[in-house]
């Protein structure tokens, strides 16, 4: 059995949430910081483990560890070792803020970590403190070389570009890439259920952004199998690349190929407008694996062909921190 859905579309790579918590105050996404609103435990090394082993069986092999910010978690390193050591797993892959990326990238790529994608809004060092209320701008580009450095087989930058905030960064960032082997990923921002007068303020569209790149004869790649849905653009001057990634476009779903588990367990189809289904019973204990298969492949008959469809232009999603971007 495979995770397949009735749009045939193959679901081989899994969106897993290790903690809600996050140490920046990004202002599209945690603009008051993390509030711990009561104690949630987060999933553990042992439900992980029988979390992965079951999906790893449907087909899955590829595994992205997010958060919040997963490597606040002083297991970060063991979790990522115990993914990558499960049968199946070809692919372990994390997205970070950055704060502990200059101390410890190599050691997670000790463990196991394939490919690291790192968020970074702006490339000045004022602006990037606005954005993300953290004034460590300088430690989180040390960061992204050490990655550059130990050997990933792919590091990706993502930019959230934003009307007046940060837009004006774009012709900066497309320098830096000139001699980076990057790829940077410009995110479309998106409406969340607490951050829509921001929303409407700072929202930039993606297709501006993707003219802008086209003016300068960036030119999209084709598609390959199991490419998710960014759409990619290289420059024969530069050495990084360019990912789009615009959810408000027509056919963004048609290339959905994840699914993602938060970190308290609870399986989602999509990023938007569906409150889950509950896995976290069936991760006690490996006896219960046969069971964890099925509720999974049961769950994605639901997956709808696209989020447009159920819930037109608009948000309905809470903001990413929660459930794991
Ligand atoms: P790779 O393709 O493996 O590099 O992953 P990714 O681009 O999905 O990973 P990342 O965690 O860096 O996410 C970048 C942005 O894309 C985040 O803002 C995500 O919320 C957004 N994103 C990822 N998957 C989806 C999706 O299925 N739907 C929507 N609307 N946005 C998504
Ligand atoms: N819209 C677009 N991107 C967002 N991210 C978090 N919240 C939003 C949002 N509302 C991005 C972060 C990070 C990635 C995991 O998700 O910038 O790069
Ligand atoms: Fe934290 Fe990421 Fe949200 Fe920023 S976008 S507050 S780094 S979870």
């Amino acid at each position: 059995m495979q995770l397949v859905d009735k749009f045939y579309r193959k679901f081989e790579y899994l969106r897993l949430s290790i903690t809600d918590e996050c140490n920046f105050k990004c202002n599209y996404c945690l603009p008051d910081g993390y509030q711990r609103t009561h104690q949630k435990q987060f999933l553990s090394q042992n439900e992980i483990q029988n979390l992965i082993t079951a999906f790893a069986e449907l087909g899955t092999s590829k595994v992205r560890i997010t958060g919040g910010e997963p490597s606040l978690r002083r297991d970060f390193s063991g979790i990522i070792e115990q993914v990558s050591n499960t049968p199946g797993i070809k692919k372990v892959a994390t997205t970070t803020n950055g704060f502990n990326l200059s101390k410890h990238a190599v050691d997670w790529y000790q463990a196991g970590l394939n490919t690291i994608n790192v968020s970074v809004d702006s490339l000045d060092a004022n602006t990037f403190n606005i954005i993300t209320g953290k004034n460590i701008f300088h430690k989180v580009m040390e960061g992204v070389e050490a990655c550059v450095k130990a050997g990933f087989e792919q590091v990706k930058v993502n930019s959230v570009l934003m009307k007046g905030l940060n837009d004006n960064d774009l012709n900066t960032f497309l320098s830096w890439i000139k001699t980076q082997p990057i790829q940077l990923r410009f995110i479309e921002l998106m409406q969340t259920d607490d951050n829509n007068d921001f929303f409407n303020r700072y929202h930039l569209s993606g297709e501006t952004i993707k003219q802008a790149l086209l003016d300068q004869h960036w030119q999209q790649k084709p598609r390959v199998v199991n490419d998710g849905p960014a759409e990619v653009f290289s420059h024969p001057d530069y050495q990084g690349e360019i990912g789009l990634i615009m959810p408000y476009s027509k056919d963004f779903c048609d290339n959905c190929n994840r699914l993602r588990v938060s970190a308290v367990g609870r399986l989602h189809l999509c990023l938007f407008g569906e409150e889950g289904v509950d896995l976290r019973h069936l991760l006690q204990d490996s006896k219960d694996k046969a069971e964890l298969k099925s509720t999974i492949l049961s769950a994605l008959k639901e997956k709808k062909s696209s989020h447009f469809l159920d819930l037109g232009l608009t948000g309905g999603t809470p903001h990413l921190a929660s459930i794991g971007g």
